[in-house]
């Protein structure tokens, strides 16, 4: 049986990366094998990757350099662990995937949607993600979680403007891919979102073996 690829989306300080370990954490009590990982990273080049395009020394870095380290990274992390792990019948829960990209680069930026999207399919063989909890949060609430959680990375120092783009550009690509992508209200607390995403992750999981 091949494994399940589960990614989570959405603007800074959202709540992804708390969800995603309750979610583990709840997945593996089930009986599940996980892998929990994250973008840009999850291995060690992915990291190294991940260390220049979020420092926020490098002011100077061109945005085509920025597009394709994200892709490199993410071809590093498909094809060293995603698709083993996915081969080996696991439960692969991703922290950012594809949509940041054409979320950030593309409609942040302002870079062809339809280029950004293709570098990302050839870096990544067409891997996507099965379900993608999306998380909502508007620019206002999304800009007071990250003040309240310190030092700024290179990405999160972006202006007002470049941020509202983004969270437009998540919502359009919820509404082009509704059956994949699961928008989620994340003003609401953590327990209810967990509440939520375990039980629609779950439900998801069982329909898929049915029908394997
Ligand atoms: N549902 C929630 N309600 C209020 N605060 C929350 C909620 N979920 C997470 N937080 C808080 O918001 C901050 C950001 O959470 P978290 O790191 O999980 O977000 P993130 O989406 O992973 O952010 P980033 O995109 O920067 O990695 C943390 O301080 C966390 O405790
Ligand atoms: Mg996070």
């Amino acid at each position: 049986m091949t494994g399940t690829f589960i990614t989570v989306e959405g603007p800074d300080g959202a709540g992804k990366t708390t969800q995603l370990q309750l979610l583990a954490d709840r997945l593996t009590a089930e009986g599940y094998d996980i892998v929990m990982t994250r973008e840009p990273g999850g291995t060690r080049i992915g990291n190294e990757i991940r260390s220049l395009i979020l420092n926020p020394d490098f002011q100077e870095m061109d945005e085509m350099t920025e597009i394709l380290l994200y892709a490199a990274s993410r071809a590093q992390h498909v094809n060293e662990l995603i698709r083993p792990a996915l081969a080996a019948g696991k439960v692969v829960l991703c922290d950012r995937f594809i949509d940041a990209s054409i979320a950030y680069q593309g409609y942040g930026l302002g870079y062809s949607i339809e280029q950004v999207r293709s570098i990302n399919q050839q870096a990544t063989n067409e891997l996507s993600p099965d379900r993608t909890y999306l998380f909502n949060l508007s620019v206002a609430d999304s800009k007071q979680r990250m003040m309240d959680r310190g030092a700024l990375d290179r990405i999160e120092q972006r202006d007002d403007a470049f941020r509202q783009r983004v969270y437009e550009g998540f919502l359009t690509l919820a509404e082009q891919e509704p059956e994949r992508i699961q928008l989620v209200d994340a003003t609401q607390s953590i327990k209810a979102l967990h509440t939520i995403l375990c039980q629609d992750a779950l439900a998801y999981l069982k329909k898929r073996e049915r029908l394997s």
